[in-house]
């Protein structure tokens, strides 16, 4: 009883912040993302007799707490499903660095909802997995689909998952990540989504939630920078001024994380197809078309505050190796 998925993290285009239920991860308003080639979680499961509780190994070191907690509701779902009551071992592995302002946990449950289902003996469809990866991390549901991504808000535990909009061909489109600190955020976005609700922004910002998609959406299938840039860069403003007007206050920018943003404005008016959107970090997502990936990695590398940028494409979906 043992199987190995990869999966590729995401960068939202349009940002989830915010649950209408916390345990269930069912968010406030529906999202988009695209995957990251380039960039995997690698998670081996196996369901072994002789073990008496669940082990977490990730990147090499043994993982107790509240990190073990997470996988193990995970198996828990699909021990239950699957008519298994034996305990598991995980093994991931990222290949990219933690603290570079890509979110591991959505390609890791994102691999883990496919490995443990697997290796369980289940065969569930993507709907299925997108579900079960959102229950361990809300942002790996958009992980399990392929290329360019659509999670419908949903009401209900059924209703709240991703599907591919278009796959990852559709759209060269590249990620340069401007790293310019590897510090460790103090408040995470599980905590982050529990506190949305106190600025008096989050309200408009939900609202005014359809629009963003329904234009992101045509600027993705229309293959339409202008219009997808300025949408995104809303999107991502909104979102942080939504995190630094909530309580207590989340203030994730640093003075390095503005320079590269007002960069990326000047580039676009000078011509360079750029925008920029960033999560729950300071690091800087700066979006491309994959013909100029390095020429703006290398503009991205030249600023003051940078200390590396790293590059993705386009990614496809979770999968089994
Ligand atoms: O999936 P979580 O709980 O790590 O939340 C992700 C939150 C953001 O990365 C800031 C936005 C998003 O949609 O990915």
């Amino acid at each position: 009883m043992k199987s190995t998925a990869l999966a590729h993290p995401n960068i939202a285009l349009i940002k989830y912040w915010g649950n209408r239920d916390h345990d269930l991860r069912i968010p406030v308003n529906g999202s988009f993302s695209m995957n990251l080639e380039g960039l995997s979680a690698k998670t081996q499961v196996v369901f072994n007799e002789s073990l008496r509780e669940d082990k977490l190994i990730l990147n090499k070191k043994a993982i107790s707490g509240a990190g073990l907690v997470r996988v193990s509701q995970i198996l828990d779902e699909v021990r239950l499903k699957a008519n298994v009551n034996l305990f598991a071992e995980v093994v991931s592995e990222n290949n990219f660095p933690t603290g570079a302002g890509i979110a591991s946990s959505a390609a890791a449950f994102s691999a883990l909802a496919l490995s443990a289902s697997k290796a369980a003996g289940l065969e569930l469809d993507e709907k299925e997995l997108s579900i079960l990866a959102r229950h361990g991390s809300g942002s790996a549901c958009r992980s399990v689909p392929s290329g360019f991504v659509e999670w419908t808000n949903g009401e209900t535990d059924k209703n709240s998952y991703s599907f591919s909009l278009a796959p990852p061909e559709h759209w060269d489109l590249a990620d340069c990540i401007a790293v310019v600190s590897g510090d460790h955020k103090e408040i995470g976005s599980t905590q982050g989504h529990r506190i949305a609700e106190t600025s008096p922004l989050q309200a408009a910002r939900v609202a005014d939630a359809p629009r963003r998609i329904e234009i992101c959406r045509e600027a993705i299938l229309k293959r339409d920078f202008e219009t997808f840039a300025s949408i995104v860069e809303q999107d991502s403003d909104l979102m942080h001024a939504v995190m630094m007007t909530s309580n207590p206050a989340l203030f994730y920018w640093h003075p390095s994380t503005l320079h590269v943003m007002k960069s990326v404005r000047t580039w676009r008016r000078q011509g360079v197809p750029v925008c920029y959107t960033i999560d729950a970090g300071p690091n800087v997502h700066v979006i491309t078309l994959k013909e100029k990936m390095n020429e703006v990695k290398e503009k991205l590398d030249s600023l003051d505050g940078v200390q590396k940028t790293l590059t993705a494409t386009v990614g496809g979906a979770a999968r089994l190796i």
